[in-house]
């Protein structure tokens, strides 16, 4: 039985994996640090253009991404090689994950849209399948585009401003991430998989969206209630739709980049089990303090049923 159950562990992913026991993960639910040096808890690159690891102006002192992710003199042979050093990272955990997980299982990574297709092709060549890419709509989204006027303004070049009105630089807002919906192979029929692991079909009837079957775009915000403890927190009711759909009571599901334990939370609404890893002490400090908290309040509304 795996050491690491119903627990976080601090600790790198990379590590952990392999000392899981093989054939042990009914699913996989996780928010895959997305290459693209947001902060601190994202891949790193060797990177030698420090432009694309400082802060604008207008980051400073602000609680939202720190880094630009963006470089302010030009792109550099280095900042073109992110892509690939991302796939390479992905598939130090991606090819050790492959025996742990059983046949038929889901695996649903949350990812970047800039960097989600690397993190496919590194689970294709680890030997899992696509099996779709689901869209979840945010509620709202910041948009940091600046005022291509404002630079010019600052540059004195006042003459310019008529003519580049309306114009900015950066993208439109992101109302969407991607979630890369995986599944092992399996050896037999997928009923005779179903009937021997309980995975590979989909739970539509437990997880109706307003009466009606759910799509492949998902639609969920935060509850009114929902503590805020991470910056790239996913809401709670997003995760236990994810693991209902694909899992029964008492299985377990992974999330090697666990963050403030979400993916924990949603587990043991659903009465499954879990298993989290993070390399980042501080937010492992932080979901086993959200974790107690959340089963004591679980058990108390339990007694009172
Ligand atoms: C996108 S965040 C996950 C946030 C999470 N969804 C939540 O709701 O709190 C990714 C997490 O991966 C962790 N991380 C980065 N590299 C890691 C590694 N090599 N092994 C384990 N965790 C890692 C970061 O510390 C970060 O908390």
């Amino acid at each position: 039985m795996n050491n690491f159950l119903n627990q976080v562990t601090h600790g790198d992913a990379i590590t952990y994996i392999p000392q899981l026991d093989d054939d042990s993960i009914h699913c996989v639910v996780s928010d895959v640090p997305y290459g693209i040096n947001i902060d601190e808890w994202d891949v790193l690159h060797h990177n030698t253009n420090s432009a694309l690891l400082g802060q604008s102006p207008a980051q400073l002192g602000k609680s939202g991404f720190k880094r630009r992710g963006k470089p302010i003199r030009g792109w550099s042979a280095s900042d073109k090689n992110i892509p690939s050093e991302y796939q390479a990272w992905c598939l130090k955990w991606t090819v050790p994950l492959y025996t742990k997980v059983k046949e038929g299982a889901s695996i649903f990574l949350f990812g970047a849209r800039r960097t989600v297709h690397r993190l496919i092709v590194a689970m294709e060549d680890s030997g899992f399948l696509l099996k779709d890419i689901l869209v979840w709509e945010k509620p709202n989204a910041h948009h940091r585009a600046q005022r291509l006027n404002n630079v010019l303004e600052k540059r004195g070049m006042q003459s310019k401003l008529q003519e580049w009105e309306g114009w900015r630089l950066g993208n439109l807002a992101p109302r969407w991430e991607p979630i890369a919906w995986f599944f092992k192979p399996y050896t037999r029929t997928i009923t005779d998989n179903v009937l021997e692991n309980g995975l590979g079909a989909i739970n539509i009837g437990d997880n109706l969206i307003d009466s009606k079957n759910p799509s492949n775009i998902l639609r969920f915000g935060f509850s009114s209630h929902e503590q805020r403890f991470h910056e790239a927190q996913k809401p709670v009711k997003l995760l236990e739709f994810l693991i209902n759909l694909t899992t029964r009571p008492n299985h377990v599901i992974l999330d090697p980049f666990i963050g403030s334990g979400s993916t924990a939370i949603a587990s043991i609404n659903l009465n499954r089990q879990y298993i989290g890893f993070d390399i980042n002490e501080s937010y492992i400090a932080i979901a086993t303090k959200r974790i107690q908290m959340h089963v004591q309040t679980h058990q108390r509304q339990k007694t009172l049923l």
